[in-house]
């Protein structure tokens, strides 16, 4: 199966364009300097307002709903849970710690990582922290006694009761924001938006999200309790969400969006091929038809896209990948996640750089005529997403 990434499909000669606008790269000098940015301004980073912490701050959601965090967060699942490489606790803790230092104050989790030790984690590193860092988490996915049933449960008391849990874990008060992680079939979206709207009354829960729903969804939940963040798949070699109305009825309705993925689980940092081989017990990407062999021989041409884009702007692959979503939109925050302090710094840097708004039109078009080839989900995974 194959799935084109893009659309305005018109290529013009790379070198061609490459040597016309080199000169007009410039990377900002100081983070100091970043200025809050529209997608639609030439010649700016990517980042955003800088307030008061290391990085650039972006906002997502607005009014009561408004949640301002740094422009790029930090995905923890893959320290215990999907991503076969899972370093011992004190380091995963020293790299959290190394994140806040930077200025990063959003982290993302679920309680069906692990499950629950990804929330264990991440309390232990960041629960100490909590006011000035948030961790975000996500229910929805049955667990029962520390074990994936493969069901959804959504109901009110199974929300109550996975964020009386989740408080724990995470060593908090409150849940800076809380994602039902996919919908539940049995469970009017109203019914889940009316809950946490009782949990934001009681002080436990203080934003939410939903991940991987429809536009449709995102309306009717809107309506009961305001949104601050949808977070679904999105990157380079997946961009559903600007062709299924999700993107333009955030925009429409001030609501943020937090891609997930967005290096493609670590495709398009370069560092994975046809001859990587994943951990049988522990990485999801086995059951991805985009991670076969030879899925991923196909695709690799798109990182050489990125790499050859990247080598006349001193980028890399996945600094790309990332500055792309984050010029995107001001409201887009991406959470990448790593275990390597190396890939910490190299996706914070993401924010630095200035491209101009006809350079990233030229990559796209560029990796847009790739097709990509196999599917993100395997069938099973793709009956959970709306
Ligand atoms: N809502 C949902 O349904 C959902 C689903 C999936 C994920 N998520 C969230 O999204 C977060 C990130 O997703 P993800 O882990 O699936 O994918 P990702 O962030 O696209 O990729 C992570 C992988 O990329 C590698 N990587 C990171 N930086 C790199 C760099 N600069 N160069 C080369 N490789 C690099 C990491 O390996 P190293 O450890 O070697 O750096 C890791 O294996 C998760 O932590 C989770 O919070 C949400």
């Amino acid at each position: 199966m194959e799935e084109s990434a893009g659309k305005n499909i018109s290529r013009r000669g790379f070198l061609k364009t490459a040597a016309a606008i080199g000169t007009a790269l410039t990377v900002a000098p100081a983070l100091g300097k970043i200025r809050v940015v529209d997608n639609a301004v030439n010649g700016t980073s990517v980042g955003g307002g800088k307030a008061g912490g290391g990085l650039p701050h972006r906002v997502l959601g607005t009014g009561k709903a408004a949640f301002e965090v740094s422009a790029l967060g930090f995905g923890v699942m893959g320290m215990t849970y999907n991503r076969s490489q899972h370093p011992d606790r004190k380091q995963c803790i020293r790299l959290l710690h190394e994140a806040v230092d930077r200025g990063v104050t959003l982290f993302d989790t679920a309680i069906i990582y692990g499950p629950l030790n990804n929330e264990e984690l991440a309390g232990e590193a960041l629960g100490e922290l909590r006011g000035k860092v948030n961790v975000t988490t996500k229910f929805g996915h049955e667990v029962v006694n520390g074990k994936a049933t493969g069901r959804q449960d959504s109901r009110p008391a199974t929300i109550r009761k996975y964020c009386e849990d989740s408080l724990r874990r995470l060593r908090t008060d409150v849940i800076p924001m809380f994602y039902q992680h996919r919908f539940d079939r049995n469970t009017p979206v109203e019914d889940v938006a009316g809950t946490i709207q009782d949990l934001m009354k009681e002080g436990k829960v203080l934003h939410w999200g939903m991940c991987e729903v429809s536009a449709d969804t995102i309306r009717r939940a809107h309506a009961i309790c305001p949104l601050t963040a949808i977070q679904s798949e999105y990157h380079l070699m997946h961009r559903a969400v600007e062709d299924n109305g999700v993107l333009d009825v955030c925009r429409e309705l001030g609501i943020g969006f937090v891609p997930y993925s967005p290096l493609n689980r670590g495709f398009l940092g370069g560092d994975l091929n046809e001859y990587t081989r994943f951990a049988p017990d522990n990485d999801n990407r086995n059951t991805l038809p985009r991670f076969t062999p030879e899925a991923m021989r196909a695709n690799y041409r798109i990182v050489n896209v990125l790499q050859r884009f990247g080598r006349e702007r001193g980028m890399t692959s996945a600094q790309l990948a990332l500055g792309w979503l984050l010029h995107k939109a001001p409201w887009i925050v991406p959470i990448p996640g790593t275990t390597k302090l190396s890939h910490l710094e190299e996706n914070l840097r993401s924010l630095d750089f200035v491209l101009t708004a006809d350079e990233w039109n030229e990559l796209e078009t560029e990796v847009s005529e790739i097709p990509v080839t196999g599917d993100r989900y395997n069938a099973e995974q793709q009956r959970q997403v709306q």
